[in-house]
């Protein structure tokens, strides 16, 4: 009997597809990832199992999703359209190395997922499986079946007893993991409504908030986080920490009018607190003890990063090669960001670091000045130098 491992999340698209390909001949495997999407997981293997599957892997992928793709996404400061933090982009490269290895593991020669034909993950999970293993053929049930409508797909699930969730229908589509929630779908496609609060899950309104602000210090080593407020963290209990206080605060919110891959330009609001805190944070670090040249060439190479992942490119040799250059960049980036958390903002508002290049005797404008201005006289002739006498 022909194999295939089944990207599964437990919900009704993938639940409908698991019984999709036994009809078609397949023998279904899933494979759940845990990225911190915070369901239970043993309900999920019971439905699974229930639809038809012949085996469910669940597999707790925090820790390795945290530490290979979320870290160097934060050293590159990689952020899609200036508002995406790319929580879904990151995880999927992960799913989809998972997928390859189950196949080999269970012997199969396809896998399948639950993305439709218009969105940018079909193209994450495929690409990357492609590259890892170029052998695998995929399967995309929605790019293909039937169902026309929500209602059509519900009727096709009750038909063939796959537990499903009783609820009405879900207003928006959402997904969501450790380092923040994508919501899109419903009311949202209404770009001249603002969106609605019931469409926000982890981040509280800002008006209405209270009116102190909340001070906390993040400390980096190398370019990763290490403490909060003077305390040693590991990672995943530090970025549930900073989802809490910056939810709290109504921090991370994004209303974002996208260009998918696909050429398809799209609304989602994103929820980010942990991860917005730690950009701004970051960035403020970089700015005392990276060199001019460095930072702004880094800028150049942040957006290209962002584009990679966004674009599923995860595994390609740009990204590995860009890798390298991030890595250099964050010998310096050890140091503690004090930010200001208020009604919504995050702004950083003190900043020490061993590294520093600051030199306040160089800057300030007391008597302490050490300075010596003589020396700008030389040194602008020379710049104005190659533009004396110039057309205009
Ligand atoms: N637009 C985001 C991306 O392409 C998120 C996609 C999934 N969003 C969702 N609400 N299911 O990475």
């Amino acid at each position: 009997m022909k194999k295939v491992v089944l990207a599964y999340s437990g919900g009704l698209d993938t639940s409908c597809a698991i019984r999709w390909l036994k009809d078609k001949g397949f023998e279904v495997i899933c494979f759940v990832a845990d990225l911190g999407q915070g369901e239970d997981f043993q309900k999920i293997e019971e439905r699974g199992l229930a639809a038809g599957a012949s085996k469910v892997y669940v597999k707790d992928l925090r820790d390795e999703f945290i530490k290979d793709f979320i870290i160097p996404a934060l050293k590159a400061n990689a952020i899609y359209e200036g508002k995406y933090l790319l929580a879904t982009a990151l995880g999927r490269p992960l799913i989809a190395k998972y997928l390859v290895e189950v196949a080999h593991k269970e012997k199969a020669e396809y896998i399948a997922h639950g993305c439709t034909g218009k969105g940018n993950d079909q193209v994450r999970l495929e690409v990357t499986a492609t590259i890892l293993d170029p052998k695998l053929k995929v399967i995309a049930p929605l790019r293909e079946w039937e169902f026309k409508s929500r209602e059509e797909e519900i009727e096709y699930a009750q038909m063939h007893n796959i537990p499903i969730e009783v609820t009405k229908k879900k207003p928006y589509s959402i997904d969501r993991n450790l380092w923040g929630v994508s919501i899109e779908a419903g009311i949202l496609e209404d770009l001249d409504k603002e969106p609605p609060e019931d469409a926000y899950l982890i981040t509280k309104a800002p008006t209405g908030l209270s009116s102190y602000p909340k001070y906390i210090e993040v400390a980096f080593e190398k370019g990763v986080p290490v403490k909060v407020d003077g305390k040693k963290m590991k990672l995943q209990p530090l970025i549930a920490l900073l989802n809490e206080i910056g939810g709290a605060y109504g921090v991370g919110r994004y209303d974002l009018i996208e260009n998918r891959l696909v050429g398809i330009k799209s609304r989602e609001i994103y929820e980010a607190p942990a991860a917005t805190i730690l950009y701004i944070a970051h960035k403020e670090l970089e700015s005392l003890v990276l060199d001019r040249e460095t930072a702004h060439y880094k800028e150049i190479l942040s957006l290209k990063y962002a584009e990679l992942i966004y674009y599923g490119l995860w595994y390609s040799p740009l990204k590995e090669a860009l890798d390298s250059f991030m890595e250099v960049t964050q010998k310096n980036v050890t140091g503690s960001i004090k930010l200001k958390l208020f009604k919504g903002s995050c702004v950083a508002v003190a900043r020490k670091s061993p590294y520093s290049l600051y030199k306040k005797e160089l800057s300030t404008y007391s008597k302490e000045d050490t300075f010596d201005h003589r020396l700008a006289d030389g040194f602008i002739k020379i710049w104005a130098m190659p533009f004396k006498g110039q057309e205009r």
